[in-house]
C-alpha cells in the first residue's frame, strides 16, 4: 500500500481503533431522579422490558415513605458511573474505607458481603455464597446510609469491594511482601462493580440514616411488607407424600389429643393424580371428597396448603390449551408455561380456582422454581412471549407468587404459602422461602440475611440425628416467619423424640401465646417496612450510635467494636424487643452480643447484661431469648389453633426492666385485605412510674370491631431493680 493511501486511511483506522478499544470507551455518571422521598432512580442504556419490579407489580407506599421523611442524596454516590460495552452494562459505585455491605441475595454463610464476588442467579442453594440462591436480589445495603438496587432479570456479576481501577482516587498502597508482614492478598478496593449482560438497566438508590431506614424505604417502595393472615403465624405440619385424607385426619387428631398446636396442614405430592409433572387435580383414590375434607378441617379451624410445581402433565385438564404458551423445553417431561402471558395466567386461575380455592384451600407451596441446573430448562430455552431462558429463570418464582396472590386478593382472603424462588420487589408477597439444604446454623444466617432484601425465610425442621438436635431445630422454627415441620419424607411429628417431646410442646405453646406480638411485628413490616426478623445490624443502637460509643465501654469487650469487625450471623431480633440467640446441637453455651442498653432474660426477667457481650449457658429445655429494657411482650393464653375471626381474647402484657415506655399494638380482622382500606385498630400500652417509683401499666383499648383483645393483665417480670 502506498504511503499516501495509508495516510488517507489513517484517521478512519484510528477512529475504528478508538471505538473498538474498550479501554478507551467512556463511562459516565448517572442522572439520579427522585421517585419517592429518599429514593432515586437512574436509567442507563436501554433497559429490557422485563424486570423483577415490574413482574412483582410493586405499588410504592408513598404515604408511608413520606412519613419516614425526606433525606438527601448520598453524596458519595454522585461519582457512580455506568457504561455499555461488550454487549453488557457495567456499573461502578464508590466505596469508603470502613463501609460494610449487606444483602446481595439470600446468603447462608455470612452477613457481611464486602470482599465477595457473586453471580446473582436464581438457584437452589448449593452450600456456597456464590450468588446462586433462592432470592438473588440485586440489592446491597451500606452501613454508610444507602442501598443500591439494580432492577434487571439477568445474572449480574458483582465485585463487592474487590476490584481496583488504575485511575482510582483512593488506591491501595503498593506493598512488598518480601519485607512487609502486613501485605494483604486482597488489598483495599474502593468500589462495587457490576456487570449486567444486557444493554441497559434501571438503578435505584435508597437513602437512610442507618441500614434499617434503608431497608424500610426499600420495603415501602415495594408496597410494604406482607401482613400474613393470623392463621399463617400458627404452627404448620406438612404430611408425608402419598398420605390419604384419612391419614391426614388421624395426624390432625393426634395433634389435638397430644395437645400440640396446629393451624394449617400441608399436603405433599400425592394429593394429585400426577406429579412431577402435575395435573393439579385431586387423586380420588386418596381424596375421594376433597371439598368435604377441606371443609372438615376448616370447621376445626385448620387450613390446607397444597404442594405443587408449575410443570404441566399431559393429564392436566388444560394441557392442550396451554400448548401455544409453553417454552421450547420440558421439565420432568412436563410443559413449562410462559407465566408472563395472560392466557397462561387465566388458565391457571380457572383450574386452580375450581379445583382448590373455591373448595376452601388456603395456599400453596410452589416448589422447583429455583433450579437446579440439571432439572430446569437451560438458558437456551425460548418462551413464546420473547422472554429468554435466562430471564425466565430469574423471575419464574416471583411471577408465580404474584399470580397466585392475585387470586386470593380477588376473594378478599389473605394467603400465606411457600416458595423456593424470589427476587427483587417481593416484600409484599405472601410467601416464605424454604429449601432442601439442611444446615441448622446456615439456616439461621439465612434468617438474618432475609431481613436485608425483603423476603421471608423459614428454617424448617424435617429430621434429626438426636433428640437434642430436634429440639434445637424446633425451637428456632418457632421463632421464624413460618413455624413449619416438613415431614414429607421422614414422617416426623413434633413428639417424634419422646425425650424432648415436652420441651418441644413448650416452645410451640410459646409461639402460639406470642401471636399478638408476632402479628404486631408483621404490621410494622407492612406499614413501616421494618422486617419481623432482623439481622443484628438492623437493630436499634447497634450501628451508628455505636461508632460514637467507642471509649465509653471497656475497649476489649466493646460489643460495637466487635460488631464492626465480626460477622454476627447466629443471633437475630424478632420484632422490636426480642433477641433470639439459638443454640445448636452439641452447644451448651454461647456468646450473645447485646445491643446498647439493658437486656433481660425473657423467662425470668432478670438483668442479662448491658451494652455487652455475654456468655450464656442454657439448659436444653429453652431457647435463649432476651428482651430489651422497656420491652412490652403482648401475649394471649395458649390455644391449639390461631383465633377465629372476631374471637375476643384476654391480653397478657409482660413488661421488662424498670423504665417508662409506650407501645402501640395493632390488630385487624386477621383474614381479609380490609386493613388496606384503614379497617384496623391500635391500642396504646404504656408503663409509667407512680409516686413511689413502682411501675403501673395502662392500656387504652380502641372501641373498634377490629380490635380483638380485652381484659388486659400486666406482669412486671423484672423483680430485682
Ligand atoms: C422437594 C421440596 C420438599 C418436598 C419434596 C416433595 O423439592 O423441597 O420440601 O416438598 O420436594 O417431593
Amino acid at each position: 500500500m502506498k504511503y499516501s493511501v495509508i495516510h488517507r486511511l489513517l484517521p478512519a483506522m484510528l477512529s475504528l481503533f478508538f471505538i473498538q478499544n474498550p479501554i478507551l470507551a467512556q463511562s459516565h455518571t448517572m442522572d439520579w431522579v427522585p421517585v419517592a422521598p429518599g429514593v432515586w432512580k437512574a436509567v442507563t442504556g436501554n433497559p429490557e422490558n422485563i424486570d423483577p419490579l415490574r413482574i412483582a407489580g410493586i405499588k410504592p407506599d408513598m404515604h408511608a415513605l413520606q412519613k419516614l421523611g425526606e433525606t438527601t442524596f448520598p453524596q458519595n454516590l454522585r461519582q457512580s458511573t455506568s457504561e455499555q460495552y461488550d454487549a453488557k452494562t457495567m456499573l461502578w459505585f464508590p466505596l469508603l474505607k470502613n463501609e460494610q455491605l449487606f444483602g446481595l441475595g439470600l446468603n447462608f454463610k455470612s452477613v457481611q458481603q464486602r470482599g465477595t464476588v457473586k453471580e446473582l442467579q436464581v438457584d437452589h442453594y448449593g452450600g456456597e455464597d456464590n450468588g446462586r440462591t433462592h432470592a438473588p436480589v440485586p440489592f446491597y445495603i451500606s452501613d454508610n446510609g444507602y442501598g443500591v438496587l439494580v432492577n434487571v432479570a439477568r445474572r449480574i456479576k458483582v465485585y463487592a469491594g474487590i476490584a481496583v481501577r488504575k485511575d482510582s482516587k483512593n488506591p491501595p498502597e503498593e506493598m512488598n511482601r518480601n519485607t512487609q508482614r502486613n501485605w494483604n492478598p486482597q488489598p483495599y478496593s474502593d468500589a462495587v462493580e457490576m456487570i449486567i449482560p444486557s444493554a441497559g438497566a434501571e438503578i435505584y438508590i435508597f437513602a437512610g440514616r442507618n441500614p434499617m431506614e434503608v431497608v424500610q424505604r426499600y420495603n415501602l417502595f415495594c408496597g410494604g411488607g406482607v401482613l400474613p393472615p393470623k392463621w399463617g403465624l400458627g404452627f404448620t405440619q406438612r404430611v408425608p407424600t402419598l398420605y390419604t385424607d384419612k391419614q391426614v385426619m388421624e395426624e390432625v387428631n393426634a395433634f389435638e389429643e397430644k395437645g400440640y398446636p396446629l393451624s394449617f396442614v400441608g399436603l405433599e405430592p400425592g394429593w394429585q393424580t400426577y406429579s412431577y409433572p402435575n395435573n393439579f387435580v385431586w387423586d380420588e383414590s386418596r381424596f375421594p371428597q376433597p371439598e368435604n375434607f377441606v371443609q372438615q378441617l376448616l370447621s376445626k379451624n385448620i387450613r390446607v396448603n397444597l404442594w405443587i410445581n408449575p410443570y404441566i402433565s399431559s393429564h392436566a385438564p388444560f394441557f392442550n390449551e396451554m400448548q401455544p404458551y409453553t417454552g421450547t423445553h420440558t421439565v420432568w417431561a412436563g410443559q413449562v408455561p410462559d407465566l408472563t402471558m395472560k392466557p397462561v395466567q387465566d388458565l391457571y386461575k380457572q383450574l386452580f380456582s375450581q379445583q382448590h380455592l373455591n373448595i376452601g384451600v388456603s395456599g400453596y407451596k410452589v416448589d422447583e422454581t429455583d433450579g437446579y441446573d440439571f432439572w430446569l430448562w437451560p438458558d437456551a430455552a425460548k418462551f413464546p412471549s420473547g422472554v429468554s431462558g435466562e430471564q425466565m429463570r430469574q423471575i419464574y418464582g416471583l411471577q408465580f407468587q404474584k399470580m397466585s396472590d392475585a387470586w386470593f386478593r380477588e376473594k378478599n382472603q389473605r394467603t400465606y404459602g411457600l416458595t423456593r424462588a424470589s427476587n427483587a420487589g417481593a416484600s409484599s408477597m405472601p410467601y416464605v422461602i424454604y429449601n432442601d439444604y439442611y444446615n441448622h446454623r446456615d439456616f439461621i444466617t439465612a434468617l438474618c440475611n432475609s431481613s436485608f432484601i425483603g423476603v421471608l425465610w423459614t428454617p424448617e425442621a424435617r429430621s434429626s440425628k438426636t433428640a437434642e438436635e430436634w429440639l434445637r431445630r424446633m425451637q428456632t422454627v418457632c421463632f421464624s416467619p413460618m413455624a413449619m415441620l416438613n415431614a414429607w419424607a421422614d414422617g416426623t411429628k413434633p413428639w417424634s423424640f419422646p425425650e424432648v417431646a415436652d420441651e418441644v410442646k413448650d416452645v410451640m405453646t410459646l409461639r402460639m401465646q406470642l401471636l399478638p406480638y408476632l402479628y404486631n411485628s408483621f404490621a410494622q413490616y407492612h406499614f413501616e417496612g421494618k422486617p419481623p426478623v432482623r439481622a443484628m445490624n438492623l437493630a436499634d443502637g447497634f450501628y451508628f450510635d455505636a461508632k460514637t460509643e467507642k471509649g465509653k465501654l471497656n475497649s476489649s469487650d466493646n460489643p460495637y467494636e466487635m460488631a464492626l469487625k465480626k460477622d454476627i450471623n447466629d443471633q437475630f431480633m424478632l420484632g422490636d424487643y426480642i433477641l433470639v440467640a439459638p443454640l445448636f446441637a452439641g452447644q451448651e453455651e454461647r456468646e450473645v452480643i447485646l445491643p446498647k442498653g439493658r437486656w433481660y432474660d425473657f423467662y425470668t426477667g432478670e438483668l442479662a447484661g448491658e451494652s455487652d457481650i455475654i456468655k450464656i449457658k442454657q439448659k436444653l429445655g429453652k431457647i435463649p431469648l432476651f428482651v430489651k429494657e422497656g420491652g412490652f411482650i403482648p401475649m394471649i393464653p395458649y390455644m391449639p389453633h390461631t383465633p377465629e375471626k372476631n374471637e375476643m381474647l384476654p391480653l397478657q402484657v409482660r413488661y421488662y426492666g424498670n423504665i417508662e415506655n409506650t407501645m402501640e399494638l395493632y390488630d385487624d380482622d386477621g383474614e381479609t385485605f380490609d386493613y388496606e382500606k384503614g379497617n384496623f385498630a391500635k391500642a396504646t400500652l404504656s408503663v409509667k412510674k407512680d409516686k413511689k417509683g413502682a411501675l403501673k401499666g395502662n392500656a387504652v383499648l380502641p372501641k373498634s370491631k377490629y380490635f380483638h383483645y380485652n381484659n388486659v393483665t400486666w406482669e412486671f417480670i423484672t423483680k430485682s431493680r
